[in-house]
């Protein structure tokens, strides 16, 4: 059933190169300077059960700064002879271990093909670090992710405080690098954008597959691993997170997860659901009915949030603040919810954050910096006042309307009981109009109702 979806897809894009490594290594070593030592690392494996671990997935940041993916690696930075090296430190070769667990690129593989000075084995980074220590001024190191790193580091500041008339050297300070880091993620380089082009249309496909195989009776979980099924088929490493697949009252539980219920010709179904690809992360929410025909009050809740997100996507462009879309969103939502009578309120009272009614049906943001991560890095307000948009930057669009008739702190208006819809595109913010990275994926009643049940 994926072989049409699969022959539409693009291209996929080369991996990103090591020389695109290089030069973001080289772009954050830009801000440090002789005596700074960098150390990012990459968790640990986690157990899921008794000898089975959750399926392995890299810090960002290590992704982003050399794209090594191996469990428990560290990367450091630091001068040696006049210029800066990078050394990682990743598990080593281990026929036993691969035998059982599966092939390691080893400290050879880390030489020959990442963008690195040096390698060594993982066992080494401890006695590495004791010593590059003794010559570093600063250190920069995001600490909770390897206890044996922060506690070596923090011996050493102390050990300096404590012998400063004797001992010439050692670290004085210890500082978080990950803000400069996410300051460079924030703004996609173009090969960063062919990765989450390619996330963001296979995620279209499997949105426009589910669609189709949508029918009377289907449960939640059956469209779910149709989606899943061709986030694999199409080459991604799977989900970015774990798809809300709800249907009817499921619907309008934001963050529901069970994916068990049947579904039911006359329901709205709900799908959030994104691929990752080479670590990049898609988001989408397509929301339809089972049947394929809207009912009249469907039709009017999915026409005021489809006004809102072309409205908020519209302002996607440069030099305007990232929460513009929201308050455009916002305003889109309370103006269409008047005209169909659930609001009472005037538009600036249904706006109102402690006693505007808005809320009650539209209870989230509008939308968050999309990258490596799902919700991506990089503050929102970095001097105390809304970051202005600038080209290069992904941030999702996606406002919505919830109508829980089970919920008992609002009286839900019949009409509209137990339909949520919400519509979820990613945009990249250009020097020209907004480009949707998700444009493919079918929105309009009508290609919606083209669509589902075509199957
Ligand atoms: N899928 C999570 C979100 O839309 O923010
Ligand atoms: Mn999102
Ligand atoms: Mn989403």
């Amino acid at each position: 059933m994926f072989d049409a979806a699969f022959e539409a897809l693009p291209e996929k894009p080369r991996a990103i190169s090591k020389e695109l490594y290089r030069e973001r290594q080289k772009r954050l070593l830009s801000q440090f300077d002789v005596g700074d030592l960098v150390i990012i690392s990459s968790l640990p494996e986690a157990t899921r059960s008794n000898d089975v671990h959750y399926p392995y997935r890299s810090s960002s940041d290590m992704l982003y700064m050399c794209g090594w993916t191996d469990p428990e690696a560290t990367l450091m930075f630091y001068h040696e002879d006049g210029q800066w090296i990078s050394h990682i430190f990743v598990q080593p070769k281990d026929t036993l271990m691969e035998i059982w667990e599966g092939r390691r690129h080893g400290v050879e593989g880390a030489l020959k093909d990442w963008a690195v000075d040096k390698a060594d084995s993982s066992e080494e980074v401890l006695s590495h670090l004791d010593r590059i220590l003794e010559s570093s001024v600063r250190v920069h190191v995001r600490t909770g992710i390897n206890p044996d790193i922060d506690a070596l580091v923090m011996t050493a500041v102390k050990k300096r405080d404590r012998k400063r008339q004797h001992f010439g050297s050692g670290p004085i300070s210890v500082e978080d690098p990950s803000r400069r880091i996410a300051e460079m993620r924030l703004r996609k380089s173009d090969e960063e954008i062919q990765q989450m082009r390619y996330a963001a249309e296979v995620s279209s496909k499997a949105h426009e597959l589910a669609m189709a195989a949508s029918k009377d009776g289907i449960h939640e979980f059956q469209i779910q691993s149709i989606i899943e099924g061709f986030f694999v088929y199409g080459g991604t490493s799977g989900w970015a997170y774990p798809s809300i697949v709800g249907c009817g009252e499921n619907a309008t539980i934001l963050h529901y997860t069970v994916n068990n219920s049947p579904c039911q010709s006359d329901e709205i179904i709900l799908i959030d659901a994104g691929a990752e690809y080479e670590g990049y992360a898609a988001d989408i929410t397509r929301s339809w009915p089972i049947g394929g025909v809207f009912s009249d009050a469907q039709k009017e809740i999915y026409e005021v949030v489809l006004d809102a997100q072309e409205k908020a996507i519209d302002v996607c462009r440069v030099g305007n603040p990232y929460n513009m879309p929201h308050e455009v969103a916002c305003r889109a939502l309370a103006e269409g919810l008047i005209r169909l009578g659930v609001i009472s309120q005037s538009v600036e009272e249904a706006l109102d954050m402690e006693s505007g009614e808005l809320r009650r049906w539209y209870m989230h943001n509008t939308g968050h910096w999309l990258g490596l991560d799902v919700h991506d890095v990089g503050t929102y307000k970095p001097d105390g006042s809304p970051r202005l948009l600038e080209a290069g930057m992904v941030l999702t669009v996606e406002p919505g309307l919830y109508f829980g008739a089970w919920r008992p702190d609002v009286d839900c208006p019949e009409r509209y009981a137990n339909i949520g819809i919400r519509i979820e595109d990613d945009v990249l913010v250009t020097d020209g109009d907004p480009d949707v990275l998700t444009g493919s994926c079918p929105k309009t009643i009508d290609d919606i109702e083209r669509i589902v049940g075509s199957l």
